[in-house]
């Protein structure tokens, strides 16, 4: 779907009303959502006297209360209580292969009886790795492996203010780059300022230069306004939160070119698309030369300690090993046998599945076919898009509703009713993240997609016509 029918719908969602499910049949879902899922509540109320609010992950937070998985394989789930899941949340993306793979498990696990975990030291896996990246993504010449991709973001900052000698950086409000002190202001959606979060001092953000999503005047006034000061334009290539807010078709190459006429570095935050939009990531897809791209989950597919900084030679070696005055990384377990060589294998796996290919394919005949079943009920507003394997569904649109109109109150009415329809989507054995994404994997298959269409079919039935 192109960009002006995405935002022209996307409108048509936020002006009509929410559609909630009417309070009884709410309820009796919400029995049915509770007794078949006891000991993952369980688990939640003893969770909480041990973790803060009894759940580690953003991702695994949601309504009623979180789900406790037990094993995944392929594109399936099942939670502690048996019940099954068909997944499209893929561990919020990196897994593309499908779960639990077994020609990248054995790899892993013949790294783990053969060489041990880590050593501290550094291990042939790290150049398999790096090279593999390299020989992908068309700007990098250089990786430099991290633990995650927010740590792999904080270390894009630093070295492209290292090497500029410049402090500021430009945003995209409603992006997401981590939960470093810096990427932490209009989080997820626009104008929401520092809402996001406490603990961060406000003189962290003295640095920080924010535009709207595709606003190319305020972009454009952003480096007039900040002439020669501005180390680094960091985005998501496809639209902040995956495309949630997605991107025009021109930004990226005008955030391009504004970087190249004022000396500051293009920060590409690949995290979601490398190696699932394209094996060159979204900078081969769009076309775009970034200076630095920021890899995260996908680099180790599900394995854990998994992020790197990347990019041209020229920037990238001001960090060289070793003590002196260059920017500061570290990180005892960064780069260590297991995610170097989860990450050599998934990315030898994902070419030589075409993985990519198959995961574009499918989502591409899930959305034609979800749309076509949305469009049985024209008095609901729903649709689906995707960029590639990445798909976003509009139900309620909270992400999009005006923070500072009148309608701002609105996102907390839209988000509960979101999270209604998820609540349903579980108890129908249907997984997908925040109810508003889901990834594809090379496995899934006509059985999944049906069990999508048939879940979808059943919330619209509970939605009865105004
Ligand atoms: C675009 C983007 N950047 C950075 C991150 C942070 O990565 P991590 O959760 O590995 O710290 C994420 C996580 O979802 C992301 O989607």
């Amino acid at each position: 779907m192109e960009y002006d029918e995405i935002m022209e719908r996307v409108k048509r969602v936020v002006q009509t009303p929410a559609r909630p499910i009417p309070p009884e049949t709410l309820e009796k879902e919400k029995e049915r959502f509770y007794a078949a899922r006891r000991r993952s509540l369980e688990i939640f109320e003893e969770g909480k006297s041990l973790i803060p609010g009894g759940v580690e992950h953003n991702l695994a937070t949601s309504k009623p209360f979180p789900l406790t998985m037990d094993r995944a394989k392929g594109y399936m789930m099942w939670d502690v209580d048996g019940n099954e899941y068909v997944d499209f949340l893929l561990c919020g993306a990196p897994i593309i292969l499908g779960h639990h793979y077994d020609p990248l498990d054995d790899e892993v696990i013949k790294i783990i009886r053969e060489k041990g975990p880590a050593t501290g030291l550094t291990s042939e896996f790290e150049l398999l790795a790096a090279r593999k990246i390299i020989e992908n993504m068309p700007s990098v010449e250089r990786v430099r492996f991290l633990q995650s991709g927010t740590e792999a973001d904080m270390a894009a900052l630093r070295i492209a203010r290292a090497y500029t000698d410049r402090l500021k950086v430009i945003k995209v409000e409603g992006s997401y780059h981590g939960w470093y002190d810096q990427y932490v202001m209009n989080l997820h959606i626009p104008g929401t300022g520092g809402l996001n979060s406490k603990g961060i001092p406000p003189s962290v953000f003295e640095h920080l230069v924010e535009v709207k999503p595709n606003d190319f005047d305020a972009l454009e006034k952003a480096f007039e306004d900040n002439k020669d000061e501005i180390a680094a334009l960091v985005l998501e290539p496809v639209g902040g939160e995956s495309g949630v807010h997605p991107v025009h078709p021109d930004w990226n190459r005008r955030c391009s070119e504004l970087c190249r006429a004022n000396g500051t570095l293009l920060i590409f935050d690949e995290v979601v698309t490398g190696f699932r939009l394209d094996m060159g990531g979204a900078q081969k897809y769009f076309g775009i030369d970034p200076d630095l791209t920021v890899l995260g989950k996908i680099v180790a597919h599900g394995y854990p300690s998994a992020g790197a900084v990347a990019g041209k030679a020229e920037v990238m070696d001001i960090c060289g090993a070793g003590m002196g005055v260059k920017p500061y990384l570290g990180g005892t377990l960064a780069a260590n046998p297991i995610s170097c060589g989860a990450c050599y294998h998934a990315i030898r796996l994902i070419e030589e599945n075409d993985a990519i290919t198959k995961s574009t394919a499918y989502a591409d005949r899930l959305v034609a076919e979800v749309n076509e079943l949305f469009a049985t009920r024209p008095d609901l507003p729903f649709f689906m898009y995707n960029f590639g394997p990445i798909i976003h569904y509009v139900t309620t649109g909270f992400f999009a509703v005006d923070i500072t109109g009148p309608q701002a109150m609105e996102i907390f009415q839209r988000k509960d009713i979101a999270e209604e329809y998820q609540m349903v989507a579980s108890s129908q054995g249907l997984n997908s993240l925040a109810g508003t994404r889901m990834y594809t994997c090379m496995q899934h298959d006509q059985e999944a997609l049906d069990r999508v269409l048939s879940t979808w079919e059943y919330i619209m039935s509970l939605l009865t016509s105004a």
